[in-house]
């Protein structure tokens, strides 16, 4: 089990753009597949990217709820948007702050599996959302950049007062966090 801290606000991988992985899906990938879900479960997240953890290849995880199947996203395209959803999202690199952001209600996603095979996946609801943001953070996109400026300023600010006082950029997250 490996938990990795997890970068927050500030720290640049977030605001890269991540390398493809491309056809061979070797060991390295699939260490950081484990990692991203070890470090997800332990934060009670529902989806976590690569760059979240210091990475900038695209490679993400997405569980949403405990009785989902874990979705591994390697070199994830959405291929097709469906609707309008608006709901409250949050992000593990910018604790405690939260917002409503209008995203496609489904979509069909195109991913590499962990076997090197390319597959579509379709999905609602929360995994639909879920895997909408990881996509955006290899991208270097945050939900606050889907906010309107004035949003967007007022949440800052949130995040600057929640943040007083504490100068690193790294979340470390309690194995202990993980047990029922
Ligand atoms: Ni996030």
């Amino acid at each position: 089990m490996t938990i990795r801290p997890i970068h927050l606000l500030g720290s640049s991988p977030l605001r890269e753009r991540a390398q493809e992985v491309g056809k061979v899906v070797d060991d390295e990938v699939r260490q950081l597949v484990r990692d991203l879900f070890d470090t997800m479960h332990a934060a009670k997240g529902v989806g976590l990217a690569a760059n979240q953890i210091g990475v900038t290849r695209r490679v993400a995880v997405v569980q949403a709820g405990e009785q989902s199947e874990p979705l591994v996203l390697i070199d994830p395209v959405i291929v097709e948007r469906q609707d309008e959803a608006t709901d409250e999202e949050g992000c593990l690199s910018i604790p405690d702050i939260y917002a409503e952001v209008t995203r496609p209600a489904r979509v069909v996603v195109e991913t590499t599996t962990l076997e090197g095979a390319r597959v579509r996946v379709e999905a609602g609801e929360l995994k639909a959302r879920a895997i909408q943001h990881e996509i955006d953070h290899l991208d270097g996109i945050l939900f606050l950049d889907r906010l309107s400026p004035l949003k967007r300023r007022l949440l800052l600010r949130k995040w600057k007062t929640l943040r007083k006082g504490q100068t690193g950029l790294l979340r470390e997250v309690p194995e202990a966090a993980t047990q029922p």
